[in-house]
């Protein structure tokens, strides 16, 4: 379980959801209109909240999340609109199986939220010397950051390391991994920051050289592109006619698929694309937030 992390806000809002006033602004909550939002990140609960808040006294929401344990603080975070919301421990490339009412608005906000970073103990964060797990869902039968490390054949790891990370240096970091392996397994977030460092040297600059490999490492555990083709694909198809579809991603991979697959359904006439560009945090929030820098936010509509 996570320590409470709410913190002042609007009323009793959970901390600062990224492009949180953008979010509400284009999926429009609103009372009276039987609302139906789903929230395929819960996470702590900030743009769910919202949405409820706004559709209040009737808007219904239904939220996932991968993590149990997020779903636990989001429980105590939404617990002000009562029966109006349901949370399911399910990741959303299960979206399809789920069997879920239309809805008017559906939100992704993707990767992980700070209490993954700072305090799940799961090996996330460059910062802290942890297990290197960082898998969303601990119960899962995925394979762990360690195991991947300790096992997958060199040249594998290093098309993780390019393609998940876009690291340049990728062959150097997985040549340096395969041998250190031979001599000792990783187990700790530690030993990847040793070994990345022996690789490209000590942190030089606002990026710590082992950004690139911990994010490759994350999402080829999680297999987090899949799912979102997956999740993003399920989610278009649960839009009412008019239903607004948005997706807040965090690095290039992830804006990339959301940038195609909008897209190709507004090529077969499905939907309306409503930011031309993506929308990206005002420097009112990268004050209050500076992990919202590379926030990318995309909408579209469903056409009846
Ligand atoms: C950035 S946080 C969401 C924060 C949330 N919007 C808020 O305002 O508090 C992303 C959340 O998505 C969850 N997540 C990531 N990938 C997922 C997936 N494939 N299925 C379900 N949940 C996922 C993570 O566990 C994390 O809790």
């Amino acid at each position: 379980m996570y320590p409470d992390q709410r913190g002042g806000g609007v009323s009793d809002a959970p901390h600062a959801s990224v492009l949180l006033k953008p979010v509400l602004d284009f999926l429009r909550p609103r009372a009276g209109v039987g609302f139906r939002a789903l929230d395929c990140t819960v996470g702590a609960g900030g743009h769910s909240f919202g949405l409820l808040d706004r559709s209040s006294p009737d808007g219904r929401l239904v939220g996932l999340d991968a993590d149990p344990y997020a779903l636990e603080l989001a429980v105590a975070a939404l617990a002000p609109f009562q029966s109006r919301f349901s949370l399911l421990d399910r990741n959303f490339s299960e979206l399809a199986e789920l069997d879920l009412e239309p809805m008017d608005a559906i939100v992704f906000d993707l990767g992980l939220s700070s209490m993954q970073l700072e305090s799940s103990g799961r090996g996330f964060s460059f910062r802290l010397d942890e297990p290197l797990d960082m898998r969303f869902d601990p119960r899962s039968e995925r394979r762990t950051a360690a195991e991947l490390l300790n096992t997958l054949p060199e040249a594998e790891l290093e098309r993780v390391l390019r393609e998940y990370g876009e690291e340049p240096r990728a062959r150097r970091v997985a040549r340096i991994i395969a041998q250190r392996r031979q001599t000792r397994a990783f187990q700790r977030t530690g030993d990847l920051v040793a070994a990345v460092t022996a690789a490209l040297g000590g942190a030089r600059g606002r990026i710590h050289p082992a950004t690139r490999t911990f994010q490759a490492l994350r999402i080829a555990v999680n297999e987090e592109l899949g799912a979102l083709e997956a999740g993003l694909d399920a989610a278009v198809q649960l839009l009412r006619p008019g239903g607004r579809l948005a997706v807040i991603s965090f690095h290039s991979l992830e804006d990339r698929i959301v940038k195609w697959r909008f897209r190709a359904w507004a090529d077969q006439g499905g939907v309306h694309i409503l930011t031309r560009k993506p929308i990206t945090p005002d420097n009112q929030e990268l004050q209050l937030n500076p992990r919202a820098r590379s926030a990318k936010l995309r909408v579209v509509e469903r056409i009846a």
